[in-house]
């Protein structure tokens, strides 16, 4: 990160890094939110000090900004400016739960859930990112910050701070897949949607296919200068660079100070009621339908029944982090994963033994990875995700060089993480069959597996990530500024 010496950073995401909850008994807390891109991006932050712009949606978060909306966080170590942007409930209702999640969300993500186009969303959508413009423009000390773009709330923001900005050097990350165009083509506004992103100086997704995907949706779209061997598209007279960069995590370095695994382990056999010889797969999401957590109940179910002697001694967990409960798709998605654990559980449960337990609530970073150390194996099905971090995640907390990944291969990390089971969580006989794979997978194999997926995620790091990004930016600033002079 050292490019940025000098330079102003912001950041721009819908999602806030810390939320200020108010409980019950009047206490507040400071939560801090399941979120992919808050886990890669907060890191980051940290180390370059900047201003993050996002949505406040804490219930206390108001009491805890100055007269210019500002705190300084992470709490208690303030390494950087946190500035919340306040939503009224329609602003919200259009913008976030409408068009973002209801629009695009299902666009991008191939799970077969039909997206939704309102135009009254879609006017909102426009507001809200007319207003994070507006809110960068006021955080900019000079007229050339670097400012980093995150994810499909604000498609349109590349191009609204251009306007304000021209010189600025603006870096998108689009956190989730970029669809093929037949799919991106069906939505109303999708030539908008393009131009606003082509605002950006450089446009970062996690695959070379989505970024294929991109700029084929473009060729089909608009009349725009497509290089293939430079991987640029020039619009308007402006050049954007169009280039995968794989997300990841800060890797634990040193001693984490955490519990072992078998202290670990003791605390959540002890907790769940588990017998000693149990075999514990966990999975781990937001409890979003494109996690796959339906198809993963399906194969759980299956194992059962196609190795019966595994009754009694394989249990599932399921962390499931509640999000977006406002939208009625993700209420009965909800509803339907209980209804299924509950089939399961009635099926194949014994005095003492149930087979699948859905833990339904927000679950901390500490104890997700006690979670992750305990466990014999960490399951990730996803139908479609950007990366997933959670098998980044799991990988991380198993310096025992044990355990065993079951992974998606929808997921963007499915392209590194080779050596985990790779799946097609639609196949229930393929995806039973790797969990009984992975249940009786020999400990030396475990070992080489992990170890070589532990060097891959450590090597590919969040500061790799956001290191390669900023070294394509400041070669384009160097160029600009070499051609000003001119
Ligand atoms: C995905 C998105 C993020 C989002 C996160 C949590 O990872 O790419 O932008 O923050 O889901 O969703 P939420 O709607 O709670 O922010």
């Amino acid at each position: 990160l050292t490019q940025l010496r000098g330079d102003q950073v912001i950041v721009v995401s819908n999602r806030e890094p810390y939320l200020h909850e108010r409980l019950d008994d009047g206490q507040v807390i400071v939560r801090r939110p399941a979120s992919g891109l808050v886990t890669a991006v907060e890191p980051v932050m940290r180390a370059c000090s900047g201003t993050w712009i996002a949505h406040g949606s804490g219930s206390a978060d108001r009491d805890f900004v100055d007269a210019h909306d500002r705190i300084a966080v992470p709490p208690g170590t303030n390494e950087y400016s946190l500035r919340r942007v306040w939503l009224t409930k329609e602003e919200e209702e259009g913008y976030y739960n409408g068009f973002a999640n209801e629009g695009l969300w299902p666009l991008c993500h191939v799970a077969h859930v039909r997206p939704v186009f309102r135009e009254s969303d879609w006017e909102m959508y426009k507001h809200v990112n007319e207003r994070f413009a507006d809110a960068v423009a006021a955080e900019a000390r000079g007229d050339d910050p670097v400012v980093l773009v995150q994810d499909y709330h604000f498609a349109l923001l590349p191009a609204m701070i251009r306007e304000r900005l021209p010189r600025a050097t603006i870096l998108t990350f689009w956190h989730i897949p970029w669809p093929n165009p037949e799919s991106f083509g069906i939505c109303p506004w999708r030539r908008e949607i393009l131009q606003g992103m082509l605002g950006s100086t450089i446009l970062g997704f996690h695959t070379r296919f989505h970024c294929k995907n991109f700029i084929e949706t473009v060729d089909r779209s608009l009349e725009a200068r497509i290089e293939h061997e430079h991987s640029t598209i020039s619009f308007h007279d402006k050049e954007t660079l169009v280039e995968s960069y794989p997300i990841s995590i800060d890797w634990p370095e040193g001693d984490r100070g955490w519990p072992s695994i078998e202290e670990c382990r003791r605390r959540v056999f002890d907790r769940l009621g588990l017998g000693p010889f149990t075999i514990l797969a966990v999975g781990v999401d937001r409890f979003d339908y494109t996690k796959g957590i339906l198809e993963r109940l399906h194969a759980v179910e299956r194992l059962l029944e196609k190795y019966p002697d595994w009754v009694g001694k394989f249990v599932f967990v399921q962390v499931a982090a509640p999000t977006r409960s406002a939208l009625e798709e993700y209420r009965a998605f909800q509803q339907r994963i209980h209804s299924v654990t509950d089939r399961i559980n009635t099926r194949y449960g014994q005095p003492g033994y149930q087979p699948v337990r859905l833990l339904a609530e927000h679950h901390d970073h500490e104890a997700v990875n006690e979670l992750f150390r305990a466990a014999h194996i960490c399951v990730v099905t996803s139908l479609h995700d950007g990366m997933n971090l959670v098998s980044k995640e799991f990988v991380a907390a198993r310096d025992d060089e044990q355990g065993v990944l079951v992974l998606s291969r929808f997921a963007g990390a499915a392209r590194e993480l080779s050596e985990a089971l790779i799946v097609n969580p639609y196949h229930v006989e393929e995806t039973a069959d790797a969990l009984h794979r992975a249940a009786t997978m020999p400990a030396a194999e475990q070992r080489e597996r992990m170890a070589s997926l532990r060097m891959t995620v450590r090597e590919n790091n969040v500061f790799r990530w956001a290191g390669r990004m900023l070294a394509d930016a400041g070669r384009y600033r160097l160029r600009e500024r070499i051609a000003a002079r001119v």
